[in-house]
């Protein structure tokens, strides 16, 4: 390749190498007493806790591979990210549709999408079903900035590449979900003290505990409210965020398969103890919303046990909890469930709710069955 070289005064580019050598030197020196904010490594031209190309390959390839387009799948929504490649498959698949298909495309496409959901709710399963969804997103809004702040606090390339991939996907579903939400066209309620509880101690929870509040648990919440309501009418599109919450669930088990926690952090009293005040808002939340599952058709506390279940199982598989304090945990919550439902429901007989799974559709169910393994 011919580059017409520019004259360069070798004088001065002597003494600015050497400046630049003395300025190293001190910022070197400097960086060893203070450390860097950036978690940076520029000798291995990596970030600290190196490459960890399989976090990468797990998380952030596959999220692409995964990624879906809220044009396509909400036509209903104001969003317009399709590629031109992507909004010609979509105009294609239109063409191969029947007509009766086409018309059924186009009317959920327009503003006859609320129409849809007023023709298929009744008033207090709207109030119920904007009610559950708007728990969930706000959570959406805290799960966009804690990821976004778990960002500066993971080690290593595949780890930042993997959060990197939940902070984009958070910010969709925080912006689709709200649309959702408004189609309903009823009140949205603000935050229950329950959610505002679990959800700030979660964004001011310390290094990675966020990870056991926000990917474990709330993220446990959020996709087991998508798996039983995903096939209801004008819901669809929550299948899409059942799959990303289900890769975002897993992210804690292969971030500490890269890099444990050390025996002291998990066996810690008192790091338990933070992650039980932290989670302990989650049961009034699931109690505060018995009415409004009753009215879905979903039973509160087969609701709450199947959480508790699945964030258990993660638990152990994060290294947050042994198997024989998950055990412990089940069995006390069942016990208190129990007694509580005895003191409200006459009749009632013991049950283990911890067994029970509110989840519907075989897809929902496959993408359980292989994250959280023995559900
Ligand atoms: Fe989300
Ligand atoms: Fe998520």
């Amino acid at each position: 390749m011919e580059l017409h070289r520019l004259p360069v005064n070798p004088r001065a580019a002597r003494v600015n190498d050497a400046v630049e050598r003395l300025a190293s030197f001190a910022v070197r020196t400097l960086d060893r007493f203070r450390g860097r904010a950036a978690g940076y490594d520029d000798e291995h031209y990596e970030f600290v806790g190196g490459a960890r190309d399989e976090l990468r390959k797990k998380h952030y390839d596959k999220s692409l591979r995964l990624l879906w387009k809220a044009e396509a799948r909400a036509p209903w929504s104001s969003f317009k990210d399709c590629t031109h490649e992507e909004r010609a498959l979509v105009d294609m698949a239109e063409r191969g549709m029947s007509e009766a298909e086409r018309a059924e495309r186009r009317r959920i496409a327009s503003a006859e999408f609320r129409r849809l959901i007023d023709e298929s709710y009744t008033p207090a399963q709207k109030r119920a079903l904007v009610k559950v969804l708007s728990a969930i997103g706000h959570g959406e809004a805290y799960a966009w900035l804690v990821s976004a702040t778990l960002l500066t606090e993971v080690k290593s390339t595949g780890g930042k590449a993997a959060l990197t991939m939940q902070v984009l996907e958070e910010a969709k579903h925080f912006v689709v979900m709200r649309e959702l939400a408004q189609a309903f066209g009823v009140p949205i309620p603000r935050q229950s003290a329950w959610e505002y509880l679990l959800l700030e101690g979660t964004l001011r929870a310390k290094g990675l505990d966020k990870f056991f509040g926000m990917n474990v648990l709330v993220e446990t919440i959020a996709l087991s409210i998508f798996g039983m309501v995903a096939e209801y009418p004008g819901l669809e599109v929550l299948q899409m965020f059942h799959l990303d919450e289900s890769r975002h669930t897993a992210l804690p088990v292969n971030y500490f398969l890269e890099f444990p926690m050390s025996d002291r952090e998990k066996s810690s009293a008192l790091g338990r103890m933070r992650r039980l005040v932290m989670a302990l808002p989650a049961i009034p939340l699931v109690l505060y919303l018995e009415p409004e599952l009753a009215e879905l058709g979903i039973d509160a506390f087969d609701f709450a046990g199947s959480i508790l279940r699945k964030s258990a199982r993660l638990s152990v598989r994060a290294g947050f909890l042994t198997e024989e304090q998950a055990s412990k945990q089940n069995a006390f919550f069942n016990g208190v469930f129990n007694a509580y439902c005895r003191l409200t429901r006459p009749n009632h007989t013991f049950k283990n709710f911890m067994e029970a799974d509110t989840s519907r559709g075989e897809a929902v169910k496959q993408t359980e069955r292989e994250i959280f393994a023995q559900v």
